[in-house]
């Protein structure tokens, strides 16, 4: 395994940390990864310059405009877009939250939108409220309990020509489940309607091509990405500029600054692109675009070779259940499971005192999934979720806490 793995961790500060005299174990990923160092720099490097609001015609308000484009070119490279297609904002929930409502203008009673049953809620609520206020009907692609993965079976059924959008995430923030995205994008394409991506648990895992996924509007968030808390969408041009937002009448009216309503978090934009650049260092080629997917080729190749043996492991575990698809099934290095013995507050509890790694508990906003697997009411999951900053030590640390747990 070529991995850098070493060149990587002194590249994150924050896994220095100790917890209880040991050195700490971060399997929280899916929740929000550590920050690369390149953009608690770059963040600090603004502030620390001075920054400014912008169009301005001073060297602080020029910097700012630059840099937020240089951001948004970063952006752009990542998900093979443009950078006038990318506009940033809190956090991908407000951002969907945002786009929804104008999207939603469009739409007439009769009309029908598609979710799907796996999502994290901030991909089905934004959607489903607009459509509860105009009388727009809310369907979903059901989940297949016993795979774990979407039941594209009636694809063709669920999308008609009323079906205005189509909303689906690139892979489950709980059980790692990569949903097909090409599939759902073209039979909704068929049938005009529009398709907007969750891509916040993808990205820090594996390329989104936004051309090739047939994506209209995408949605992110860099703080699960080894960078600041800053949200972003990616709109089709020709459908961005047709969208009206909901916006102060001085602001821009143009694509892509009209989404943006307010003052950006500039600090947090300046980390974005040394959160990207993280991830191209991982590659090589000649262009941006090269060294990412080959970046990112790298990361997957590395989680995968961290994640079989662990799934293995847990699998042989009496009294644990793993949420997981088979393995025919495309995943994230995502492990949800539960214990007999213990809630998951507890195991979780037990898992940072008893042996410094830190891990989440719940349903992770993924209500509908633990809901139809009938678990909310018992704490839903623990998860456990590789970054391309673990290691193979840290993953036979994991395995020994949860046998030591289950035994005890
Ligand atoms: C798959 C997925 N979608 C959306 C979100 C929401 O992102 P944000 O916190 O940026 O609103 C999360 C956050 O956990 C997520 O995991």
């Amino acid at each position: 395994m070529k991995y850098p793995i070493n060149e990587v961790r002194k590249r994150f500060p924050a896994l220095q940390r100790t917890y209880k005299g040991k050195q700490v174990v971060y399997l929280d990923g899916p929740g929000g990864s550590q920050t690369v160092v390149e953009a608690i720099h770059a963040v600090q490097e603004y502030m620390m310059k001075g920054g400014a609001n912008l169009h301005g015609v001073f060297p602080t308000s020029i910097e700012t405009m630059d840099k937020i484009g240089e951001a948004k070119e970063f952006v752009a490279a990542l998900f093979n877009g443009k950078a006038n297609e990318v506009a940033f904002g809190p956090n991908a929930t407000t951002m969907m939250f945002h786009a929804a409502r104008a999207i939603a203008k469009t739409w007439e009673e009769g009309d029908e939108i598609l979710l799907t049953e796996i999502e994290h809620h901030s991909n089905i609520d934004p959607w489903r409220l607009e459509a509860e206020d105009r009388n727009v009907t809310v369907k979903y692609i059901p989940l297949n309990t016993e795979t774990l993965t979407l039941d594209l079976s009636t694809l063709d059924q669920l999308i008609t020509e009323k079906t205005k959008l189509v909303a689906v995430g690139l892979a489950s923030n709980c059980i790692g489940t990569i949903n097909d995205v090409k599939t759902i994008s073209k039979a909704a394409k068929k049938k005009g309607a529009v398709v907007a991506v969750d891509a916040v648990h993808g990205i820090p895992h594996f390329y989104v091509d936004r051309e090739d996924l047939g994506i209209d509007l995408l949605f992110s968030s860099v703080y699960k990405m080894f960078g600041p808390h800053v949200g972003l969408a990616m709109i089709k041009k020709e459908l961005f500029d047709q969208l009206e937002f909901y916006k102060v009448v001085p602001s821009p009216g143009y694509t892509p600054d009209k989404m943006e309503v307010g003052t950006q978090n500039h600090e947090g934009i300046m980390g974005v692109t040394e959160a990207i650049r993280f991830i191209s260092d991982l590659g090589q080629g000649h262009t941006m675009k090269d060294k990412i997917i080959t970046g990112y080729e790298a990361m997957e190749k590395y989680e995968d070779y961290l994640v079989r043996p662990v799934r293995e492991e847990l699998r042989t575990i009496d009294g644990l259940t793993l949420y997981q698809a088979d393995d025919s099934v495309n995943k994230t290095p995502t492990m949800a499971f539960r214990v007999d013995t213990m809630t998951p507050r507890e195991f979780a509890t037990r898992m940072c005192e008893d042996a410094s790694i830190f891990l989440a508990d719940g349903h992770f906003y993924a209500y509908r999934l633990a809901e139809i697997l009938g678990i909310v009411d018992q704490g839903s999951f623990i998860r456990a979720g590789i970054s391309a900053y673990n290691t193979m030590e840290e993953m036979e640390r994991f395995v020994a806490a949860v046998k030591k747990i289950m035994k005890s």
